[in-house]
């Protein structure tokens, strides 16, 4: 039996959801989406009230999903201008550098002027409604203005994570055929610079990244830099003497607002694409009841903009509901581990929302780093990005919360724009490890691999039955590979990747990803962009790549190499082969064990077995199953005797 933390009576007292709201909320929901959903919209200020709600079909043959589809609005119009008149000396966003005595303010009034600003710029640029516009930034304020700037005027931004290699950049910009690319002349991260400017001109040097017409720099570091001309241009010079009034682009609900690039279990990542009016109602409308957001609140996501948590939860969400948000471009352990709970008290924050990696590294490190800072003005914690398991539940809510402050563990995705199944502080108790209940208007469902739905307590994969606002609309370029990735292994279904377990009491648990990603540090990598980099490398026949149990990073990267004939597997050729895909992706795809194969489990139409060297990977040799039909079951000994976790 797991362990129960019932909701906290004087929390409940003042929730913005009881027990009851919840499950009277959540019954309408299910039952009448199109009045709940018609009702929580007009949160937004539309220029033209949608009158139409939903139309969404999952049959394969005519897949559309869309929401609000006659209304009119404008994101940054919604996040910006709508709170002026209430809040426009309110502070928006919080910045907090890398080097803890760098910070700064900016307030609703500021942001709107700064956006408006950057919005005339991409204007006079040429970038025009439907554009695509890459970012590869910091965590600096420029990064909001840029996103935000690019909605004013209904160009579709494409965030690229600043920790991606020149070559993922380069794939990300060919994909979307950006016109213009936003960075800055280097990054800092835990004292080290980072090399932005001179990765994206490598990038540019790739095939297939013509379209680009202009680089804009923000200078972050200052560093000299290589300018290009005419291409490459400075943001403070485009800026100089720009107009801050811009009139928004009021835009179809439909309108597409940004593609956000993710692994998936084949092929090249996907340009997963969200439209405007139904995402910015279900990022603005979860923010509020998750976090239960109040007017004083000081909200901090540590999530970087490069990832869908800071699209949602540190930038559409919580300006659409006129909140304070952080913007953090450091590390949890730079000066030093007490670096979080420093910024806590410094700038007063009330909601915490970080994901478990950080949380079990911190937590190696011990108590008196946290226990150093008073984080009194703590009153929630969430956590997103992977399972977190009950022992850094425990902790985070012991020694990070002091037994004061509710979790909620947050399970979404990239595909699902934003919380789909979580606890309601006020309203769900919680049990360390479960993400707990689905949100309102979500219908999630278990299903057996052979697609019966499952009842009760059970396991299997899990699926959502119906659409929700936030939902993506297709994969950019290729909506027949939107289809067939999430709508035909179930049929009228959206399958999310992930494995579930549903207990008695109808609680969800995420038991992980049941295609070939792997969730490292709550980063999704799939196993063949992995191989495919490794393979690329002219001594490697071949790789087969899977995840494997990780302490601090939930899963790490455990490689099968199979050398070209005549090459031998030594340290020094290891070294170079992490290195190699290091560069050809970017950190976070790091190899944590790369093992010599001189051969690798094939059946006999020369399929890849990976649930066998999962096994191996973990550890569970004894555990590999029927290996009969394997075209060469010999190959296998070597691998057993041979394994690097033991
Ligand atoms: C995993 C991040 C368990 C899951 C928002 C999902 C989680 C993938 C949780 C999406 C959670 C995310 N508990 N697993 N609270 N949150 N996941 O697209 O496997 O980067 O499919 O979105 O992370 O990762 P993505």
């Amino acid at each position: 039996m797991s362990k129960v933390y019932p909701v906290k009576p004087e929390f409940a007292a003042k929730a913005r959801i009881s027990k009851e709201d919840y499950e009277r909320l959540y019954e309408e929901s299910v039952r009448d989406p199109e009045g709940f959903w018609g009702r929580i919209g007009e949160r937004l200020e539309w220029h033209r009230k949608p009158s139409k709600i939903k139309n969404v079909s999952y049959d394969p043959k005519n897949l559309h999903i869309r929401w609000y589809e006659d209304g009119e609005l404008n994101v940054s119009a919604n996040c910006l201008d709508r709170h002026l008149a209430s809040r426009g000396d309110k502070t928006a966003i919080i910045f907090e550098g890398d080097d803890p005595n760098e910070s700064r303010h900016l307030t609703y009034r500021e942001l709107h002027a700064e956006v408006c600003k950057f919005a005339n710029t991409l204007k006079n640029l040429g970038v025009a409604k439907g554009d695509r516009v890459a970012i590869y930034m910091p965590m600096i304020p420029e990064a909001a203005v840029a996103m935000l700037a690019c909605a004013r005027i209904g160009a579709v931004h494409s965030v690229v994570f600043g920790g991606f290699s020149p070559d993922s950049l380069a794939g990300r910009i060919a994909d979307s055929t950006a016109k213009v690319v936003v960075t800055a002349d280097e990054g800092v991260r835990g004292g080290k610079k980072i090399p932005l400017k001179a990765n994206v001109d490598a990038a540019l040097e790739r095939p297939g990244t013509n379209s680009v017409e202009t680089v804009i720099v923000v200078r972050r570091t200052g560093s000299a830099v290589p300018m290009q001309s005419p291409r490459d241009r400075y943001y403070h010079v485009l800026m100089e003497g720009q107009s801050a009034d811009c009139p928004p682009t009021p835009v179809e609900a439909e309108h597409p607002l940004f593609i956000l690039y993710t692994s998936g279990s084949t092929g090249k990542p996907k340009g997963v694409l969200h439209t405007s009016g139904g995402y910015l109602v279900f990022a603005g409308f979860t923010h509020e009841m998750v976090f239960d957001l109040r007017e004083d609140d000081v909200y901090w996501c540590t999530a970087d903009v490069g990832w869908v948590t800071g699209h949602s939860y540190v930038v559409y969400g919580p300006l659409a509901n006129g909140a304070t948000t952080v913007m953090f471009d450091g590390v949890p352990n730079y000066p030093d581990t007490s670096r979080f709970w420093n910024v806590v008290d410094k700038h007063k924050v009330t909601l915490f929302y970080t994901a478990p990696t950080a949380i079990r590294a911190l937590m190696r490190e011990g108590e008196a780093p946290v226990k150093k800072a008073s984080r009194a003005s703590l009153r929630l914690l969430g956590s997103v990005g992977e399972p977190i398991n009950p022992e850094a539940w425990e902790w985070y809510y012991r020694v990070v919360g002091d037994e004061r402050c509710p979790i909620v563990d947050t399970w979404w995705q990239t595909e699902t724009g934003g919380i789909m199944i979580t606890p309601l502080a006020g309203a769900i108790d919680a049990k360390p490890g479960s993400a707990t209940k689905p949100f309102f208007g979500i219908r999630p469902a278990v299903v057996d691999a052979g697609g019966a739905v499952l009842e009760g307590a059970t396991e299997g994969n899990l699926v959502i039955a119906d659409s929700w606002p936030g939902q993506m609309r297709t994969v950019y370029g290729d909506h027949q590979r939107f289809v067939e990735t999430y709508f035909t292994a179930y049929p009228g279904n959206y399958f999310t990747g992930d494995g579930v377990r549903r207990d008695e009491d109808g609680y969800y648990w995420i038991t992980g990803r049941v295609d070939d990603v792997i969730n490292v540090s709550g980063h999704r990598i799939g196993t063949a962009e992995v191989e495919s980099a490794l393979v690329s490398h002219p001594k490697v026949a071949e790789a087969a790549v899977v995840g494997c149990p990780h302490e601090i990073k939930g899963q790490g990267i455990y490689a099968y190499v199979t050398l070209i004939a005549g090459e031998q597997g030594s340290d020094e050729l290891r070294k170079e082969l992490v290195a190699w895909v290091r560069k050809e992706i970017g950190p976070i795809a790091t190899p944590d064990y790369l093992q010599w194969a001189p051969g690798l489990p094939k059946t006999r139409s020369g399929k890849i077995m990976r649930r066998i060297l999962r096994k191996i990977g973990e550890n569970q040799p004894d555990q590999l199953g029927d290996i009969s039909t394997l075209a060469d079951p010999s190959v296998v000994k070597n691998l057993v005797e041979e394994r690097l976790i033991k």
